[in-house]
């Protein structure tokens, strides 16, 4: 398999969208035209940090009416884009099991839109959260991994690479404006939820997605069945169920970590408010869209 510096520039030089060293081109290629001729596809896109694993938890949740007996949320929606996925047979077969229980192929993904396959039998479900949090919690997510990939920088220097995409997964703003304007075409069938509102009113964000997926629960169900199973709590003291098996972590970790609003405000001062606003200013110098007016 050939491994790749991992980088592809979608526009010229100012784009670059960075891998980890964990996807070939090879599994590139196969994201971008898998098909399954058994199963609908559901993809739980993301940009890091932003929520993926909650997702993920949620939408287990409902497709299994509450089961907490199961192993590990990478058996049930794998990481997309990584070679293991593709190319490690006893790890297909685990998750290739769970798929067929469940009705859907489920992944989740880092990708952008446009890196990922299209067809009507296709639902994407696209979470984003604040940028300042999602930053100091990569920060807090690679600095804490103990094995090669661990970042040793400061804040600062790290704040610095992911303004500049030198991070994997490239631009925050750019990840965010592929999938929120595919979204606004139906036959997309994207549904976008921003980390935010789930945190303010978790029970509405379940409903949301129990519609999406046409799951026939009443409210007073997604309340008990499914809502205590996807609190910030729940997943932390079942944590060896969510936490990435892939890495290892640095004593006093915790990959289910603090799961606040405005955790960033401890390190982001006027400076670093600054460069994230000149970032977005410079993604849209028209003006910012409308989804994004009242979210910065
Ligand atoms: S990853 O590594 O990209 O898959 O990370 P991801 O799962 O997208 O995001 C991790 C952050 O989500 C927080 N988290 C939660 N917040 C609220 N409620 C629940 N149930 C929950 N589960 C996970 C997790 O703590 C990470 O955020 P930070 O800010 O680091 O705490």
């Amino acid at each position: 398999m050939e491994e790749t510096q991992n980088e592809i520039n979608n526009n010229k030089n100012e784009d670059r969208f960075l891998f980890l060293p964990i996807t070939s081109k090879e599994t590139l290629e196969l994201c971008l035209n898998y098909n399954s001729n058994i199963n609908s596809i559901l993809f739980l896109s993301s940009y890091p940090k932003s929520g993926t694993t909650w997702l993920q938890c949620i939408v287990y949740q409902l497709l299994s009416y509450g089961n907490e007996l199961f192993e590990h949320i990478s058996y049930i929606s794998p990481f997309y884009e990584i070679n293991k996925t593709w190319f490690d047979l006893n790890y297909y077969n685990k998750y290739h099991e769970n798929h067929l229980k469940l009705g859907y192929d489920i992944f989740n993904t880092h990708l952008r839109w446009n890196m990922l396959p299209k067809g009507n039998n296709i639902k994407n479900i696209y979470i984003y959260r604040n940028g300042r949090d999602v930053v100091y919690s990569f920060f807090q997510h690679l600095s804490n991994q103990a094995d090669s990939g661990t970042y040793n920088g400061t804040f600062e220097e790290f704040y610095n690479d992911w303004l500049n995409s030198n991070i994997p997964y490239g631009s925050w703003i750019k990840h965010l404006k592929t999938w929120i304007e595919a979204a606004q075409d139906p036959a997309n069938n994207i549904l976008l939820l921003r980390y935010e509102d789930l945190k303010l009113n978790l029970l509405q964000s379940i409903e949301k997605i129990s519609n999406f997926l046409n799951c026939n629960y009443t409210i007073q169900q997604l309340e008990e069945v499914i809502l205590p199973h996807c609190t910030f709590d729940y997943m932390k003291s079942h944590k060896h169920q969510y936490e990435p098996i892939s890495v290892g972590w640095k004593p006093g970790f915790e990959f289910i970590r603090k799961g606040q609003i405005g955790d960033s405000d401890c390190i982001f001062n006027e400076h670093y408010r600054q460069l994230f606003d000149q970032m977005i200013v410079k993604e849209f110098p028209e003006g910012l869209p409308i989804w994004l007016q009242d979210y910065i």
